[in-house]
């Protein structure tokens, strides 16, 4: 699905909070884990390192102290804050939605909320969909949240997936903009494709097959990858949704100030940025440090553009994500602070 938007209000980001936990999984403590290698994972992965969250912390707190870092750098109360929408796939329970939990502990007593649930694509669709409601005239402040607690559905025994995962995330507030400025979300290209579920999936738990010992013993509680099948369907679809926007608003790689891709794998990563015409200076890369955090990763990238100063006003930033669905997407946006 796509639309270009057109209202006469603009819906831009004023601040970003992130939190991560203190705790760290190195490749040096994998390799004690699993028959795995610091250069195995190095070189096909590009990570180093991820965040972990301690027994007992879950997303609801971690977004949470996210939450109330963007709120407050954006100058705002929490009860300025009108809808809170949390992009998660590791709420903290399946119900109530972790919107509800954020909403009261940050004491945001004037928002509604609610969960999406759309695994690595979580944070841009929520951004979108905090777009919607801003640029219609229906909210001023909104929150979007995207954090995983990813440790909490992988396999420790599993090479393929442990080594990717980890937690953290990000909230960022959305606002409306009345004086016409130029800025914000631009255009967006999202598609899923149901066909690829089984080859990134969470099969137990669910009403499909609900949590038994059957269900534990066969660790259906636990996140389950083809990767190769992944790669491909990344590599291509990225690259391919990135070309198709930029194309439609008359413009080429070489426009973009900065390219906030979804940290999956740097070797995706790399191939997008190549295929689409972006020199690596251009491109965000915190995946070294953070591993893939879900929902998490493109508010983690984007306060990591800001920090090293390579987010600023009026840079046209492309964001991109793809994930578990399959899920994918592309977004334009002039960057306003
Ligand atoms: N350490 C060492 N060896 C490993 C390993 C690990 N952690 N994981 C797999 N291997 C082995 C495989 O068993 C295989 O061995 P074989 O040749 O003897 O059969 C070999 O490495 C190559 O495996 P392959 O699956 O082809 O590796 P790959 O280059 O595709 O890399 C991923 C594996 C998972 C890193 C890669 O497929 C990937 O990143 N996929 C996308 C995952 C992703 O982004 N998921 C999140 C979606 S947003």
């Amino acid at each position: 699905m796509a639309n270009a938007l057109k209202s006469p209000y603009a819906a831009k980001i004023v601040s970003i909070g992130t939190a991560v936990p203190p705790g760290l999984l190195t490749n040096n403590d994998l390799e004690k884990m699993v028959d795995t290698s610091d250069q195995w994972i190095t070189e096909r992965t590009g990570i180093k390192q991820r965040h972990m969250a301690e027994k007992g912390v879950a997303t609801s707190d971690l977004a949470a102290e996210a939450a109330i870092q963007a709120i407050e750098r954006a100058g705002l109360k929490p009860t300025d804050i009108e809808l809170i929408i949390v992009a998660t796939i590791t709420p903290d329970m399946i119900l109530p939605a972790t919107a509800c939990l954020v909403q009261d502990k940050i004491g945001a007593t004037g928002a509604w909320g609610f969960d999406i649930s759309i695994a690595c694509s979580g944070f841009l669709y929520a951004l979108q969909v905090a777009t919607q409601f801003v640029t219609t005239g229906a909210h001023k402040n909104v929150l979007v949240i995207g954090l995983d607690v990813m440790s909490s559905i992988i396999d420790y025994t599993d090479r393929t997936t442990c080594i990717i995962f980890g937690d953290g995330g990000g909230a960022v507030v959305v606002q409306r903009t009345e004086d016409g400025a130029p800025v914000g979300m631009i255009d967006y290209l999202y598609e899923v494709d149901g066909s690829g579920g089984p080859a990134l999936c969470l099969p137990g738990g669910g009403s499909r097959n609900p949590t038994s010992k059957d269900t534990l013993e066969k660790r259906m509680h636990f996140v389950h990858q083809d990767g190769q099948v992944v790669f491909k369907f990344a590599t291509r679809k990225m690259s391919d949704l990135c070309l198709k926007l930029l194309e439609r608003n008359g413009l080429t790689g070489k426009d973009v100030d900065l390219f906030v891709p979804h940290q999956a794998n740097l070797r995706i990563i790399s191939y997008s940025a190549e295929r689409v015409g972006i020199e690596m200076d251009k491109v965000v890369v915190n995946i070294d440090e953070f591993g893939n955090t879900t929902a998490g990763t493109l508010p983690l990238a984007l306060q990591s553009a800001r920090s090293d100063g390579r987010l600023k006003e009026g840079s046209l930033v492309l964001l991109a994500s793809v994930g578990a669905g399959f899920s994918a997407g592309a977004a334009l946006m002039r960057w306003s602070y």
